[in-house]
């Protein structure tokens, strides 16, 4: 198929970017979105112009890298994928694609498509672990008895593979639903009590230091999340997180 996509080119984090048409043809209904790009690519390379930077590692849905928003939609116009995983054939012959990064006060692009989201690395440093004694005594895990429903759910957050979209698709850039994610995983678990107050305290207060905007129920990022993760993550997290300030105060 041939296609005419239009891409957000940026040359660094202080300047200012604009979307360029490029044109491409041949492209295989079996190709890959990321593949596709890297024959756009090839097609820059070869005619002398700069590639477009974007973001990708695993190519199989795991690693949480790619990113982009295309035609309005982070991941692309697929539900329950992430960009790497969506395929061609989802488009037509002839048809106009807006490739752009995720947009979001803390996710600067750093150039073209590619986001910087450390924000999320330092969220989760200020509490996304647990404490576990090493020293020769360490406690099979599966000697401590966990509920089949408790264990589910946490299961069910910790599949969040911290990618953005649901900050890049909530119309106030909320990350409540990654922090929810990060934070119910332990809430459940008994080996995640220890720390559970100080925990969902710092995690909040570090979002809140990123720049993130609040959680106002709409339920976009649920939509959108390649996932599934569900707003009872948020929910869950605004339990813990009153249940700690009235504890602590
Ligand atoms: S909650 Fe979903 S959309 Fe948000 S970071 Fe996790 S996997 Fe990505
Ligand atoms: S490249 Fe790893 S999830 Fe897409």
């Amino acid at each position: 198929m041939d296609l005419l996509l239009k891409v957000w080119r940026q040359k660094g984090r202080k300047e200012s970017g604009k979307i360029v048409d490029y044109n491409i043809t041949g492209i295989s209904g079996d190709s890959s979105f990321l593949e596709m790009l890297d024959l756009l690519n090839e097609q820059l390379i070869n005619n002398g112009e700069e590639p477009v930077a974007f973001d990708h590692d695993c190519r199989e849905g795991i690693c949480g890298s790619c990113s982009l928003v295309i035609n309005g939609q982070a991941h692309g116009p697929d539900k329950f994928i992430t960009t790497c995983q969506l395929h061609m054939r989802k488009f037509k012959d002839g048809d106009t694609i807006y490739i752009e990064p995720f947009r979001a006060k803390a996710f600067p692009v750093i150039k073209d498509l590619v986001v910087d989201r450390g924000a999320f690395d330092r969220i989760q440093q200020s509490g996304g672990y647990i404490s576990v004694n090493t020293s020769g005594n360490t406690q099979d895990a599966n000697l401590t008895p966990v509920n089949k429903e408790n264990a589910d759910a946490a299961f069910d957050a910790a599949t969040c593979i911290g990618c953005g979209a649901c900050v890049a698709t909530c119309k106030n850039s909320s990350a409540m639903l990654f922090v929810g994610a990060k934070v119910s995983q332990y809430s459940l678990l008994p080996q995640g009590q220890v720390e559970s107050a100080t925990r969902v305290i710092n995690m909040v207060n570090q979002m809140d230091k990123e720049g993130f905007g609040n959680c106002s129920n709409t339920g976009a990022c649920e939509v959108e999340c390649p996932k599934g993760i569900s707003l009872e993550n948020i929910a869950r997290m605004n339990r813990e997180y009153f249940k700690a300030k009235l504890n602590k105060d």
